[in-house]
């Protein structure tokens, strides 16, 4: 995909400044002593992620684009995410909040500066302003991580954004079929994907069901009703005993009162409503509710071709809808709410076989371990996604309410430990469909 360089630009420049109006909104909503406190040991304080956003900036655009000396030599090593652990962050030597301002605005600055006049082509970096596009990308996902971080904070709520009212569309069947045969997995072409996308390659798959919505809070309670976190058929290992040691029997962030489930939600407490995805469940949750379901978690493959095989053209498209950027029709992404959606929504969404809210709402954990693609070439650092390789991180999919449109796509992969739930995780479930008169019937 080839675009004028002056579209390039005002493309990056947009990115760059929509995101750093989110920041802003996250770290303006809360006190300066709050924005340095530890609301969870699993989350940095929010004036480490905001010093941390214009290091990284600072790191690319300035010193590796432009050839820059570091501005700071002496902070570089307390941002490097690698240095120093979540948890011991707030007894760093932080910049202050005033400071850590101060700083990502003068990065900012120097990095218009420096759009304006660098060529968007010549080199890997460059091409296709790839570099801004990705440090744009990494300030929205800390800003989702900003937002987790709100989730977890004690207190009156500071946050507010309208429920999602997006139409219902006409009935749908409870599960589709995929049919068997390959398909293109991941991408060669999309200018800013990242590296753990890239390359593309086709992917033999079997035919398989997929839930067409993702599993709901009423579904899931019939589950706990059943006596789900009591039976340790159907859990992982780790996963029964992860729920054992710290007594979990229900998502994160839900309680009960009477006979009614409450949550807490930004603040808020509220009835756990029966129709929206189930968020702020573990791999392991996930998991344990698809085998109580009779069902299983899609792999990643399988997920991936739900949501990009279209049949007719006989390719895999950008999302489930075609090739066209999100709009809000589409799907809830980009923090416009501060919860998913109802199960059913966005028929505008919906894949060419009719599956829905793929994209946005709750981010969907497969059954896969987070592993590179035939051909993966680490780029432009190994830290990104090379280093999280391996069976420890399971591959989450499809972004949710909190995931903006620039770092959303149909190839995008997000991954994380199985035990996590602070996160916006939900999931769908899927089975195998052996054909008619195969073998495998008997
Ligand atoms: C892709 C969401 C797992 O937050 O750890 C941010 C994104 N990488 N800074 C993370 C990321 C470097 C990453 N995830
Ligand atoms: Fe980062």
């Amino acid at each position: 995909m080839t675009a004028e360089p002056e579209l390039l630009r005002e493309r990056a420049a947009a990115a760059l400044t929509a995101a750093r109006v989110r920041t802003a909104g996250l770290t303006d909503a809360v006190t300066e002593t709050e924005l340095t406190a530890q609301h969870s040991p699993l989350m940095s304080p929010l004036v480490w992620d905001l010093a941390h956003i214009g290091n990284m900036e600072e790191l690319w655009l300035l010193r590796n684009v432009a050839g820059r000396e570091s501005m700071h030599p002496e902070i570089d090593p307390l941002y490097d995410a690698f240095e120093h652990p979540r948890a011991e962050r707030p007894k760093l030597p932080l910049l202050s909040p005033e400071e850590a301002r101060r700083y990502a605005a003068e990065v900012r600055g120097r990095v218009f500066d420096l759009l304006e006049r660098t060529p968007l082509e010549g080199t890997a970096l460059l091409d296709g302003g790839y570099v801004f596009g990705m440090i744009a990308q990494h300030e929205q996902q800390h800003d989702e991580t900003m937002l987790i971080t709100h989730q977890l904070r004690q207190g009156a709520p500071v946050l507010a954004a309208p429920d999602p009212d997006p139409p219902q569309g006409p009935p749908r069947a409870a599960e589709v079929l995929v049919p068997a045969g390959p398909f293109t997995m991941g991408t060669s072409a999309e200018p800013w994907s990242l590296d753990n996308e890239r390359p593309a390659h086709v992917r033999e798959v079997e035919a398989f069901w997929i839930d067409t919505v993702p599993v709901t809070n009423a579904a899931y309670q019939q589950f706990m009703a059943d006596g789900g976190y009591r039976e340790e058929r159907w859990w992982e290992a780790a996963g029964w005993a992860e729920i054992r040691r710290h007594g979990i029997e229900a998502p994160l962030f839900w309680h009960r009162e009477g006979g009614t489930w409450l949550r807490r939600r930004f603040g808020v407490t509220e009835p756990v409503p029966g129709d929206e995805p189930v968020l702020h469940v573990s791999w392991y949750e996930a998991d344990a509710y698809a085998r109580w379901a009779g069902r299983r978690l899609p792999t990643e493959a399988e997920w991936e071709k739900a949501a990009r095989h279209d049949p007719a053209a006989g390719r895999s498209t950008r999302y489930p809808w075609g090739d066209a950027d999100p709009t809000p029709a589409h799907a809830n992404l980009g923090q416009r709410h501060l919860r998913p959606a109802r199960a059913g929504a966005y028929p505008d969404g919906a894949s060419p076989l009719g599956v829905r809210q793929l994209i946005g709402d709750v981010w969907e954990w497969t059954a896969s371990d987070f592993l590179p693609y035939p051909g993966f070439r680490a780029f432009p650092y190994r830290e990104y996604s090379e280093v999280f390789f391996g069976p420890e991180h399971k591959v989450l999919r499809g972004g949710s309410f909190a995931v903006d449109p620039v770092a959303c796509r149909g190839t995008f992969r997000n991954w994380d430990l199985p035990v996590r739930r602070q996160i916006f995780s939900g999931f769908r479930t899927a089975r195998g469909a052996v054909p008619a008169g195969s073998a495998g019937q008997a």
